[in-house]
C-alpha cells in the first residue's frame, strides 16, 4: 500500500483536523508499526496505524448496503432526520465523500448503497450497466389492466420529461399491490409513473438492486453492512454469493 502523511490520512478518514492529529501524537495515542508516532508529517502505511490501540476505520475505502427506514432523508446538507444518523459520525468527514448511490425519497424505504468509491458509484448509476431496481408498490386505486402493457411499451411519458420511460416490468400482485422493475433512475420515477397512469402511490419500498434482495440481507430498517466493492458487485450479479 502507498504511504501517506499521518495527519493527512487521519483527517481524510474523518478522525479530525491535522492539528488534532498532532495533539493526539503528543498525548501518545497513536502508534505506527508498533512504536509511538513521532510526527504528524511522517509517512505511514494505513494498516500500520493504531489510534488508542485500535486500527483505523476502513482505511482503503468504504462501501455499505443499507436498509433505509421510512422518514429518513438522503441528504448531507439539510438538518433533520438524515440517513447519516444511522452511520458513525466520522464517516461524514471522510474524503473522498461517502455518498449514497442515487437516492430514495423521504417516504420510500428499502435497499440503498453508499460508497466513497467514485468509480463504483459511476458504474452503478451509468446507463451502460442499466442496473435494475425493483419496487414493491401499494396503490391508492386499483391497478388497471392496461398498465402492464403501457409500462412494457417504452412509450410512457412523464410530466416535464423529454424522453419516454424505458420499458419496465410490472407484475400485478392484487388490485392495490404491484411489483415494478425499472432499468433507469429518474427523479421520483415510481410516483410519477403511477401519477401518469392516473393512480397514486401510497407506500413504496425498494426491494432489490439488480439481484441483491433486501430480504436476503437480513438488515432491519436503519441497519447497514459493510462489504468490499468487489463483494458488492458479486452480490448484485449472483444473489446466492452471500
Ligand atoms: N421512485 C420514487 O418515486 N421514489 C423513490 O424513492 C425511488 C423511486
Amino acid at each position: 500500500m502507498a504511504e501517506e502523511r499521518l495527519d493527512r490520512l487521519m483527517s481524510r478518514l474523518g478522525y479530525g483536523s491535522r492539528r488534532d492529529v498532532g495533539y493526539w501524537i503528543r498525548l501518545g495515542l497513536i502508534e505506527v508499526a508498533g512504536k509511538a508516532a513521532k510526527s504528524a508529517n511522517q509517512k505511514v502505511d494505513a494498516d500500520d496505524v493504531l489510534l488508542e490501540g485500535k486500527p483505523l476505520d476502513h482505511p482503503h475505502g468504504l462501501t455499505v448496503i443499507y436498509h433505509k427506514p421510512l422518514g429518513r432523508v438522503c441528504s448531507r446538507k439539510e438538518d433533520g432526520n438524515l440517513v447519516y444518523k444511522d452511520f458513525p459520525e466520522r464517516w461524514l468527514g471522510r474524503k473522498p465523500p461517502f455518498n449514497s448511490v442515487g437516492r430514495l425519497d423521504k417516504e420510500t424505504a428499502g435497499l440503498l448503497i453508499f460508497t466513497d468509491d467514485g468509480q463504483l458509484n459511476h458504474k452503478l448509476t451509468s446507463p451502460k450497466h442499466a442496473i435494475s431496481k425493483t419496487y414493491a408498490v401499494t396503490l391508492a386505486r386499483p391497478v388497471t389492466d392496461d398498465a402492464v402493457l403501457r409500462l412494457a411499451s417504452g412509450t410512457l411519458m412523464l410530466e416535464d420529461d423529454v424522453k419516454p420511460c424505458l420499458p419496465a416490468e410490472l407484475t400485478i400482485i392484487d388490485a392495490h399491490h404491484v411489483q415494478l422493475v425499472l432499468h433507469e433512475g429518474r427523479y421520483h420515477q415510481v410516483r410519477r409513473i403511477f401519477a401518469a397512469l392516473g393512480n397514486h402511490v401510497e407506500a413504496l419500498t425498494r426491494t432489490h438492486i439488480a439481484r441483491l434482495s433486501l430480504l436476503e440481507t437480513n438488515l432491519e430498517a436503519g441497519q447497514w453492512q459493510d462489504l468490499t466493492a468487489d463483494a458488492l458487485w458479486q452480490r448484485l450479479l449472483h444473489p446466492s454469493s452471500v
